[in-house]
């Protein structure tokens, strides 16, 4: 890994084994993009911009001819106003009104490792030699205001991280209108864009289609990540598959508005961005003050969109996720939410609880509905007290039973809220979100709680530490469960603009400050499922509730969506009751379980109810999971069939990082009449190596496993006369492989 700089063309090269991402400043002024792919030479970095003249393209003033125009230069970061006729990456509006933004090249600096990002989430280095950071300083040209550009380049990872940061060096008070933390200009337009676009109870749904000319935009007005967008766009080759072809993604560490764009000009140029959503944002900086974005990870894969989910897992887990459970086999849970809902005694709960640590559960989550006076979602958020009706021996007694059982002990809250019908609402109606004269929606029945008011959000952190301090609680599933609308603050000295990113920055202050003062606590986050799974939650938190929708053939799509991004080891999935409640479907509990298999195994129904056959299903479901939990969680992932592709069958691999253990989930969604069954071909296997198959006297090279493939048996069956029988639907394997030890 090196930063290259050549002084005579004045150019740079970030590269290493990987990737190379080059940039040099045309005319001695402007960031002129070059090239971002696979490793090349440090030969001619220097930008090579094709002079020509073109009918209603502008010239900057300060050079010479026709032939130069800011609209036809692939730059950096594209400021507004000025002749560059696309999307900008900042807007900065002046104390008098005006506009107009011209960033030219100052200065440069080479930083060992990674600079953090105060009070951001971000990708982390720990050891020296793992990272290296370019700052490219800009300046306003006759303002003078400094903008700085972060490029940090890992060692073992396609992968540049970009951030910007703004210093008001001027005597002028500026608003920042827009500030993005990446824009990447490509000299053409044969791309597809991938994203993973969803709502509620199917998240990351993934879609890909080509780009025409216009803007393509992917954003979040609703205060959080949310369903309805991943902040994640990727751009690849047509002929892209799984497995080949080039991919140039880009994912946003954060959790609140954001904005990706891909932009295709009238020369069919494109133009690829990211950042903060300038909708609802607008940041005073007066003089001296400075602003610095959130981080924009740029990924780059030669090898097609499963090897960019793999470095982005890699990346993830290795760079970002903290703390003492980074690498820690995750426990299998029992959640009594579907179970119960809100309608529990502690009685209830103990003898589910009772019934789990015989099944071989680890940690029991009391969910919603333990607090002030909740019994259904109308009330009691903010009130973070036990509710003595419900559990009159209080939560500490009940955290200490559940423990004697053997079992550890989690707790839900939904901090970033509050209930009009709580004490919080009676006393703090000033802590409701909400622009200045405007009256609150409500979502949920319920209003968010201003965290950018810091006695609101203090005043929750108190409450959480006194339960924390009190009660033995080994896990947290951290919830939030509606968008925000009338973003402002009631606090007259926070700007309604500035509350959005400022909400953020409380909620980051708040989670900082928890996972370092109870570094033993898992944290799960949680947004009606996977409404804020993103980069900027899991630095916190390592896990995520995936998805409301435990319905397991939804679950296939909804998994395989998050896999584009996400480790499997922060993918909460969990085997629930059928009929399904979200989907009304019966799939089987073999079914169920080999899903939430490939994921963190968690139950969510009222184990007490099962019958005694189910429970022996469910015992070895748990057995066979805690055998493998280690490589499904920290495995290498595989897409071998994709639902998005196919109707009827997914299939996923995981296999270790030394190559000699690996589990095939086989999943057949809808059966057919009459069908031959085909081989299944596996993936990421080493060659050279025989593998058992399920523990049996069955050996296959990994070649022959990778190649030719093999029949999914269990799946093909004869009737009594040898005829092919129909097996049904919603069926599954799970296929171990093992390294044949040979003496
Ligand atoms: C959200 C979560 C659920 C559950 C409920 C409780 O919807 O996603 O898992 O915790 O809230 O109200």
């Amino acid at each position: 890994m090196k930063i290259f700089y050549n002084e005579k063309t004045q150019s740079f090269h970030l590269r290493n084994d990987f990737i190379s991402y080059q940039f040099s400043v045309a005319e001695g002024k402007y960031l002129t993009h070059n090239y971002w792919g696979k490793a090349v030479s440090d030969n001619h970095s220097a930008a090579d911009y094709r002079y020509a003249d073109r009918s209603f393209s502008v010239n900057p003033n300060s050079i010479k001819g026709r032939k130069f125009s800011l609209t036809t230069l692939p730059q950096e970061f594209p400021g507004d106003n000025n002749g560059d006729f696309r999307e900008s990456a900042l807007n900065l509006r002046y104390e008098d009104g005006s506009f107009s933004t011209h960033l030219v090249y100052d200065s440069h600096e080479i930083i060992k490792g990674k600079p953090a990002i105060n009070g951001l989430p971000n990708t982390y280095v720990s050891k020296d030699g793992e990272a290296e950071t370019l700052k490219i300083s800009l300046i306003e040209q006759t303002k003078k205001i400094e903008v700085n550009l972060f490029y940090t380049i890992f060692k073992d990872y396609p992968v540049i991280t970009r951030s910007t940061e703004i210093i008001n060096n001027s005597n002028l008070t500026i608003d920042i209108e827009k500030l993005l933390s990446a824009s990447v200009d490509f000299d053409h337009a044969h791309f597809d864009l991938v994203q993973l676009p969803g709502a509620w109870g199917r998240e990351r749904e993934i879609e890909r289609h080509g780009i025409s000319r216009g803007i393509h935009k992917l954003d979040s007005k609703r205060g959080t990540t949310s369903h309805t967008y991943q902040p994640f766009m990727a751009l690849t080759e047509p002929y892209t598959t799984e497995h080949s072809g080039d991919v140039y993604g880009m994912h946003f560490v954060y959790s609140g508005e954001f904005v990706a764009n891909v932009e295709v000009d009238e020369y069919r140029k494109t133009r690829l961005q990211m950042g903060i959503s300038p909708e609802h944002f607008s940041w005073r900086l007066d003089q001296g003050e400075s602003f610095h974005t959130p981080e924009v990870v740029m990924v780059y894969s030669d090898q097609g969109l499963n090897k960019m989910s793999q470095d982005l897992h890699s990346l993830y887990q290795h760079h970002l996720i903290r703390g003492e459970h980074q690498y820690r086999e995750r426990p299998v849970l029992i959640n009594n939410w579907e179970g119960t809902y809100f309608d529990f005694t502690e009685k209830k709960i103990l003898s589910m609880a009772d019934e789990a640590a015989k099944l071989g559960i680890e940690l029991f989550v009391l969910d919603d509905g333990w607090f002030g006076k909740r019994d259904n979602d109308f009330s009691s958020l903010g009130d973070w007290f036990v509710y003595q009706e419900k559990l009159p021996n209080g939560l500490k007694a009940l955290a200490e039973k559940i423990k004697s059982k053997g079992l550890k002990f989690g707790l839900w809250f939904e901090p970033e809220m509050i209930s009009e019908d709580s004490d919080l609402y009676r006393e703090h109606p000033e802590w409701v979100l909400k622009a200045k004269a405007s009256s609150p929606s409500r979502g949920r029945d319920q209003f968010v709680l201003d965290f950018s008011q810091k006695d609101a959000r203090r005043h929750v952190l108190n409450q959480m530490k006194k339960i924390l301090d009190e009660v033995p609680i080994d896990y947290i599933k951290w919830d939030y469960n509606r968008n925000m609308s009338e973003i402002g603050s009631q606090d007259s000295s926070i700007r309604d603009g500035e509350v959005s990113h400022r909400f953020m920055l409380g909620l980051y202050e708040v989670l900082e400050d928890l996972i370092t003062s109870y570094p033993a606590i898992l944290w799960e986050s949680c947004s009606g499922g996977g409404g804020r799974y993103d980069p900027g939650m899991l630095h916190y938190m390592p896990q995520t509730w995936t998805s409301d929708n435990t319905d397991a053939v939804s679950r296939l799509e909804i998994q395989t969506g998050t896999s584009m991004t996400m480790p499997i080891s922060s993918m909460g999935s969990h085997v629930s009751a059928v009929p399904n409640h979200q989907v009304n479907r019966i799939t089987s509990l073999k079914m169920r379980g080999d899903v939430a298999m490939a994921g963190n195994l968690g139950y969510e129904l009222d184990v007490t109810q099962m019958t005694d056959e189910e429970k022996a299903e469910v015992k070895d479901q748990i057995s066979f999971y805690k055998e493998h939990r280690k490589l499904v969680q920290y495995g290498t992932f595989y897409r071998i069939y994709s639902p998005f592709d196919e109707k009827d069958r997914t299939s996923w691999m995981i296999v270790s990082k030394e190559r000699d253990e690996a589990l095939m989930y086989y999943y057949k969604i809808l059966d057919r009449a009459n069908t031959l069954s085909e081989r299944v071909k596996f993936k990421g296997l080493d060659p050279e190596t025989l593998y058992q198959v399920n523990d049996s006297d069955v050996h296959y090279y990994g070649d022959e496993l990778m190649n030719k493939g093999i029949y999914i048996d269990p799946l093909a069956s004869v009737d009594g006369h040898g005829e092919p029988m129909p097996l049904g639907d919603f069926r599954s394997e799970i296929i171990k492989l093992s390294k044949v030890i040979t003496n």
